[in-house]
């Protein structure tokens, strides 16, 4: 089954992997999207934070969480006392996937397919091995998926701390859970969302 294994290096290099996930064609998303997202963030960062995928400002800057959501994140990252500096941001799938609207002026989010979410799992393996992070933080139900499996639930884990399966061999040690900050800005209380959110990853800064 096509995934982007025959596309990832042998290699703990961020900066190789990153240069490769260029040109990976292991789904048939980056056909209508700009660029591969890869992560960005310091190369030993003791957090990974794991999105779901680019948005529309991702696609066209290249990077992960630069848009609207990547801000909110960043203001609850800094109430809940975990320095930016250590946390490596990435997603779990590197292409956006979207529609157009009526008229095609707008590209609309869609929600990436389980196969598309284990295509291209490789490369979060690969960040993983290259970062050796303590703390994965799962940012939604995708992220958790993705990581996880379909099974785990984001409802049943958010904002305590669980250890990670063995067979990541101590990176991470421990997985935090908690919403996608894109489901806060759509949030009928959006205060009480946010609210929310900074208090599941106040969890984060006693294991670091
Ligand atoms: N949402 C995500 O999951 N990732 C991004 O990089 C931006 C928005
Ligand atoms: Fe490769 Fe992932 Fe992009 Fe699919 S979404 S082409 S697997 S980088």
């Amino acid at each position: 089954k096509r995934d982007a294994s025959e596309f990832v290096p042998d290699s703990t290099e961020l900066s190789r992997l990153r240069e490769a996930s260029r040109s990976c064609r292991g789904c048939d998303l980056y056909q209508d999207a700009t660029q591969t997202v890869f992560g960005g963030g310091p190369k030993r960062a003791k957090v990974l934070m794991l999105g779901e995928q680019p948005g529309d400002r991702e696609d066209r800057e290249g990077e992960p969480f630069v848009g609207p959501a990547g801000k909110l994140l960043d203001r609850a990252l800094v109430e809940a006392g975990i320095d930016r500096g250590e946390v490596y941001v990435t997603n779990a799938v590197k292409h956006f996937k979207f529609t157009r609207s009526e008229r095609g002026k707008q590209r609309i989010h869609k929600k990436p397919s389980r196969g598309e979410i284990v295509a291209c799992r490789p490369w979060l393996v690969a960040e993983l091995n290259a970062v050796r992070p303590r703390l994965v933080v799962l940012l939604g139900a995708t992220a958790a998926s993705a990581l996880m499996g379909p099974s785990f639930k984001v409802t049943e884990h958010r904002g305590t701390l669980v250890e990670a399966p063995e067979e990541f061999g101590g990176h991470p040690e421990q997985i935090l859970s908690t919403v996608h900050p894109s489901s806060v800005l759509r949030a009928p209380d959006r205060d009480s969302a946010y609210a929310a959110l900074v208090a599941d990853l106040k969890a984060a800064p006693a294991m670091l």
